[in-house]
């Protein structure tokens, strides 16, 4: 059994890991390729160096670019590859460009489509990942669900029920893995928070960041914010950028500081201990409504509406008065219970693994159990904090 995996960006690294593991341990052969979408060694090396995950037998060094350039890089550079190798099936990751172009190479060469993290969907057609998302998934032969509202969307689109396999969350895999190392650096006391309550923050969509008065409101929030608790800002590179250009300074009396891009385990050790996390990652609604920890994601829809019906997860807006609020909220409202969602158990991998390597079936029951009206009215209380 041949298993090419291919990654490219940041969080499709922690999906890649414990899939690798398990399979390796299976007698799978696994090649990896990374196509180079992210390639600072903060966004890239550090990755595969924290979480054990082998050096990629291939390397495509596409690099940034206009979504179409990124596409069309990636879709150039992996076609021999895949000619070359060919895999039994080829595994993509998450909803990142490096992810449409690899399915999309794959399955012109009628090889067949492994998706991991399958049938997510935010209903927001101006965001790249959606279209990534949604091309993907009807690309692919085998859809790898983290939890059963995913089912309920790709039914509804036509998917047939025997391709989906509710397998659970590889994220959760991996933060299972990583939490006991990730504790152990006490990256509270690293960044200056030991002991103090404090917000951990990331932000890097378009939607937030491309648009300067929008990235000034959000860094004033956060200046306020950081009058309150303190702020740890871990500033993404094309963020970076653009903060640059507005030259902006938080006011004196403000614990705010912007960092560079964390490490795996530095960002778990932070989050797992913080009192708040204000982000637009996708990765993030999710670790913090494993860890209990409350968290603002500062977007209007998400595509993972479980972290906001069972989570602790509430979509804001990007407005000063409105994340203040809502933090305030989120800050007093904190339980001690974690939340527990169905098969977010460690185990995600395994069940993936035993799909490929085993021939198992897990499509036992695709179509959510959260009925769709559950599902808005859920998503309308997310987003009262406007
Ligand atoms: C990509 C994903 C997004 C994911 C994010 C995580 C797409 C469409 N978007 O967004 O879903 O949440 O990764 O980080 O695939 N840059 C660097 N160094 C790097 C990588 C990027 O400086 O190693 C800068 C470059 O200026 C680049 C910009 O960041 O143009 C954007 O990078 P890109 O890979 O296009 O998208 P992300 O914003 O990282």
């Amino acid at each position: 059994m041949r298993i090419l995996s291919v990654v490219g960006a940041r969080p499709n690294f922690m999906k890649l890991a414990p899939v690798d593991r398990e399979l390796v341990k299976r007698g799978a052969e696994h090649v990896i390729v990374h196509t180079g979408q992210h390639y600072d060694p903060e966004m890239s090396n550090a990755f595969f160096e924290e979480l054990w995950i082998p050096a990629p037998d291939h390397h495509l060094g596409v690099g940034s670019g206009t979504h179409a350039q990124q596409t069309a890089g990636v879709m150039q550079r992996l076609e021999p590859i895949l000619g070359q190798r060919r895999p039994d099936v080829v595994l993509v990751y998450g909803d990142v460009n490096s992810t449409l172009a690899a399915a999309l190479v794959a399955a012109k060469l009628g090889l067949r489509v492994g998706h991991v993290e399958a049938g997510l969907r935010s209903g927001d057609w101006t965001m790249p990942e959606e279209i990534n998302r949604v091309v993907t998934d009807r690309l692919s032969d085998l859809l790898f669900m983290p939890s059963r509202d995913a089912g309920d969307n790709l039914v509804a689109e036509g998917i047939p029920a025997d391709r989906l396999h509710f397998v659970g969350n590889v994220m959760i895999d991996t933060l299972c893995w990583a939490l006991p190392q990730a504790v152990a650096l006490d990256a509270p006391a690293r960044q200056g928070v030991a002991g103090r309550p404090y917000a951990v923050v990331t932000l890097h969509r378009p939607s937030n960041v491309d648009d300067p008065s929008v990235l000034r409101e959000l860094l004033e929030a956060l200046g306020r914010l950081a009058e309150r608790v303190a702020v740890r800002f871990a500033v993404h590179p094309r963020t970076r950028a653009r903060i640059d250009t507005l030259g902006f300074r938080p006011a004196g009396e403000a614990d705010l500081r912007l960092v560079e891009p964390l490490g795996y385990l530095e960002m778990l050790g932070l989050v797992a201990g913080a009192h708040l996390v204000v982000t637009d990652s996708g990765g993030l609604q999710e670790e913090t409504t494993f860890l209990g920890v409350p968290c603002l994601t500062v977007r209007a829809n998400t595509e993972r509406p479980i972290t906001c019906t069972h989570g602790t997860n509430r979509l804001v807006l990007p407005r000063r008065d409105v994340i203040l609020a809502a933090a305030e909220r989120a800050i007093a409202r904190r339980s001690p219970a974690r939340p527990v969602i169905e098969r977010w158990d460690g185990r995600a991998a395994a069940r993936i693994a035993e799909v490929l390597c085993d021939g198992a079936s897990l499509d036992e029951t695709p179509v959510a159990a959260v009925p769709r009206a559950r599902q808005a009215s859920a998503f309308a209380a997310a987003l009262s904090e406007r």
